[in-house]
């Protein structure tokens, strides 16, 4: 029996499986951006996190309408959202600016694939057309503290 013809072929099997996933994982990526719009997370820049809520753009959070948009500068604190109600029309980007106060949050937007870590001292910015009206519920997806798992905020998008 020649063991080493069988070895040969078995790492044969496994490098065509291993290139075929790797094509499978980069289809699958192409596809997920094609029909759902690039929606990874880009640094937005940095802030002071004791001056979050007193000082600057994120201290007055709210959406703003721009020529090209919108523009949502927002918090991500224990335990909410501000704005707690955003509500933007569909067919216009929209540019999340989110940062947090205090711990590290998430921004889970249900029924898309936004779902950035918020991390204090950082702005995350997610740019996203939503294409439907919906309401879209924010959820908090890192574990920040005792109220975690009633930290909600949502997204409104109209006709
Ligand atoms: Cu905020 Cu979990």
């Amino acid at each position: 029996m020649d063991n080493h013809a069988t070895v040969e072929r078995y790492e044969r099997v496994w490098l065509a499986f291993g290139m075929v996933m790797i094509l499978v994982f980069i289809g699958l990526t192409a596809y997920i951006v094609i029909s759902h719009g690039n929606t990874i997370p880009r640094a937005g820049g940095v802030v002071d996190v004791s001056k979050v809520r007193s000082e600057g753009e994120f201290a007055n959070p709210r959406v703003v309408e721009t020529a090209e948009g919108y523009t949502v500068y927002a918090q991500a604190f224990t335990y909410g959202y501000l704005p707690a109600e955003i509500r933007v029309k569909q067919g216009k980007p929209v540019t999340f600016l989110i940062t947090s106060p205090d711990v590290q949050h998430g921004f889970y937007l249900e029924g898309t694939n936004i779902n950035p870590q918020i991390v204090p001292g950082y702005v995350t910015k997610v740019v996203h057309t939503f294409d439907k009206p919906a309401t879209h519920r924010i959820v908090c997806n890192e574990y920040c503290g005792i109220g975690h798992a009633a930290m909600f905020g949502k997204v409104v998008v109209e006709k």
